[in-house]
């Protein structure tokens, strides 16, 4: 049974009931996403904001043959340890690293998963590179743009909107960044050329009602360990 939070928005909803029920699913059925609605999530997600409306992302959509093969060869390159990540995942040594740690407590105690039991824990990652069952996986290039921080912010927000748009549409995504680990891989199925980079994938479809994942209630910190008002009457 899904919790209030977790049900799917109303057609009519608000913009803040779509974007405090979204959540990101592990598991998906296999049914394909209709096309129009694809397309209609594209088109919204293209109109994200960016800096001076350089738009640099560049995405590659697999579905059917090519989302077999990506997940292969995916599958293959983390079995042979080939990893290739364009962009570093560390979280440091204090709060950052906290949070991430009780996000993967939290998972792991939901899938019933114990810290000791590596085996699992990397059926965990290769349940990821299987796109959590979905039948499509969006991956999202950027340019190296000087540091990169400004395209890749600019990709995030494009990457907000696709995943809100597919939520408002009744069908959800999950970013992947386990994805990046192989980034030489996916560039060598999709064709991609080096010079753009992988952020991350973003697995969409529909998400299994019953998956025991869909319980996980992350949460937030409070606002006020997020934001500095000055001046500001909120409340
Ligand atoms: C850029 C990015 C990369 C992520 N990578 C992964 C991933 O590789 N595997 C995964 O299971 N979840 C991944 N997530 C999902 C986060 O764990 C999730 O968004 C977070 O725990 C909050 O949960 P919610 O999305 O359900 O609100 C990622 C999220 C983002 C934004």
């Amino acid at each position: 049974m899904l919790s209030d939070s977790q049900t799917l928005p109303h057609p009519a909803s608000s913009i803040s009931d779509v974007i405090r029920t979204r959540r990101s699913p592990r598991e998906f059925l296999p049914d394909p996403v209709p096309v129009e609605v694809i397309r209609g999530v594209l088109e919204d997600a293209q109109s994200a904001p960016s800096h001076s409306n350089t738009q640099p992302w560049l995405v590659h959509v697999a579905s059917g043959a090519t989302r077999d093969e990506l997940s292969a060869e995916l599958l293959a390159a983390h079995d042979e340890e080939r990893r290739t990540p364009d962009f570093t995942d560390t979280y440091g040594d204090g709060v950052h690293l906290a949070r991430s740690q009780h996000h993967g407590a939290a998972l792991y105690g939901v899938l019933g998963i114990a810290r000791s039991d590596h085996e699992r824990r990397n059926e965990v990652v290769r349940d990821n590179l299987r796109f959590y069952g979905a039948p499509h996986v969006a991956f999202l290039f950027v340019p190296r743009l000087g540091d990169g921080v400004r395209a890749a912010s600019d990709v995030g927000m494009y990457a907000q909107n696709f995943l809100l748009s597919l939520h408002g549409r009744g069908f959800q995504g999950i970013p992947q960044a386990v994805h990046g680990l192989y980034a030489d891989t996916a560039r060598e199925v999709l064709g991609v050329p080096d010079e753009l980079k992988l952020l991350f994938g973003i697995a969409f479809g529909t998400a299994a009602p019953e998956s025991p994942v869909r319980s996980l209630e992350i949460g937030r910190v409070p606002l006020e360990e997020s934001v500095v008002l000055h001046d500001t009457p909120v409340w």
